[in-house]
């Protein structure tokens, strides 16, 4: 197996993920490339070096550009804050390396387009981490539809709720709260929650030609984290919108910090002519079908239980009846990201995807802030 230097920059909860992904890869899919834990990279050098040894990384360093530097790097991977995606994703990609970079790709299109333009110019292969593509359920959910067994889509539908920003003395700005602050996240659930929704989407539905939206920002000041002064908030902190697809179906997508009760409650559902489909991240590991060409006797909505070998990336873990969990996602996304390299077809979603999306939200927010339906620009 030829060796794959890896250089992951920020060290939080996507760092843990990523490593996880880069550790357990090699051992369970056939690969010709195995991942090195060469070097992590995070601006507090006693955090970083406490990450790296209870990770397995080689080295450490402080400043992403030193480790872009490095000749023994191949791929670096961008697990850090929104607002540094751009910047070091055109740095890695001038310096020939391989990229991977967290979602939202950029803060806004603008960054994106950039991002797009350096990766293709320098030919590195690419791909932004949005992870439900691969859990097996959802995968299963896009073989479904390409073989056409819904018929004709009329609907999608799809929510992201959470709880944690309720609270008005929850900070802006600074580790873990750093979603809060514009200048950091871009943008705030449209962004950073509805951007997984949108992705998986068009993934399963085709492109988005059109949307309409409204966003809501329920605490207009909050201290922030490194100041200690009150600041303006300037982040959605819920946003709803309406959606065309190109195919003709309608669609619904909702996103909010603000649903009390709920963690991380992403679902969606896909009504079609002949059936339906509908998926649940708190169930991640289960497939809602219904089948209208079943027998009337026995019709209804089945739980698929995602375990055997036959369902996607099963066959590669447990045994049939063992289900997997939400780190099995990012392990898929590196398997098919490597598979892609070494086979020559590039592994989805590639920056241009990651651009297209971010089409969409920065039409939501616009539309938003017009109250008019707004066209989405094609990647
Ligand atoms: N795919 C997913 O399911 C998913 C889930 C959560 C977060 N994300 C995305 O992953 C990224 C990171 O989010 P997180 O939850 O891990 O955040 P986090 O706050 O846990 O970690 C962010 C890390 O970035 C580091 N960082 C920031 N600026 C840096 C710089 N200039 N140099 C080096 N390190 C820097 C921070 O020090 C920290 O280690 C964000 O883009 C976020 O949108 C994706």
């Amino acid at each position: 197996m030829k060796p794959l230097n890896i250089g992951m920059i920020g060290y939080g909860l996507m760092g843990r993920a990523h490593t996880n992904a880069f550790r357990q890869v090699s051992q369970f899919f056939k690969l010709e490339h195995r991942p090195v834990l060469k070097a992590v990279c995070g601006r507090d050098g006693v955090k970083a070096a406490e990450f790296a040894a209870n990770w397995g990384y080689e080295s450490v360093e402080t400043d992403w550009k030193a480790l872009i530097a490095r000749d023994d790097i191949d791929l670096i991977d961008i697990a850090a804050t929104n607002n540094v995606h751009a910047e070091i994703a055109i740095a890695a990609a001038k310096a020939g390396k391989i990229v991977m970079c967290e979602k939202p790709l950029g803060m806004n299109p603008a960054e994106s387009l950039k991002m797009v333009a350096a990766v293709e110019k320098a030919k590195v292969p690419n791909m932004v981490w949005y992870n439900y593509r691969r859990a097996p359920a959802v995968t299963l959910a896009k073989m479904i539809i390409d073989e056409g067994k819904l018929g004709k889509i009329f609907h999608y539908r799809a929510k992201f709720l959470q709880d944690w920003t309720i609270n008005a003395e929850v900070p802006q700005g600074g580790p873990g709260t750093w979603r809060l602050d514009a200048s950091v996240a871009g943008s705030g659930v449209t962004g950073d929650l509805l951007a997984h929704c949108i992705d998986t989407a068009m993934w399963l539905n085709g492109s988005i030609d059109s949307v309409t939206g409204m966003t809501e920002t329920f605490v207009k000041e909050r201290k922030h984290a490194l100041t200690g002064k009150k600041q303006k908030v300037g982040i959605d902190d819920a946003s709803a919108f309406l959606a065309r697809f190109s195919n003709g179906s309608l669609a619904t997508f909702e996103a909010t910090r603000y649903a009390r009760g709920h963690k991380a409650l992403y679902t969606l559902e896909i009504n079609g002519e002949h059936a339906s489909l509908a998926w649940d991240l708190h169930d991640l590991h289960r497939l809602q079908w219904f089948d209208h060409r079943d027998s009337s006797l026995v019709r209804g909505w089945r739980s698929i239980h995602i375990s055997d070998g036959d369902q996607p990336y099963m066959k590669h873990w447990w045994i049939p009846g063992v289900q997997i969990g939400f780190e099995h996602t990012f392990t898929h996304q590196v398997a098919d990201f490597l598979a892609g390299i070494e086979s020559g077809k590039p592994a989805a979603p590639t920056f241009r995807d990651g651009l297209a999306t971010d089409y969409v939200t920065d039409a939501v927010l616009k539309s938003a802030k017009s109250g008019r339906w707004t066209n989405v620009k094609k990647a």
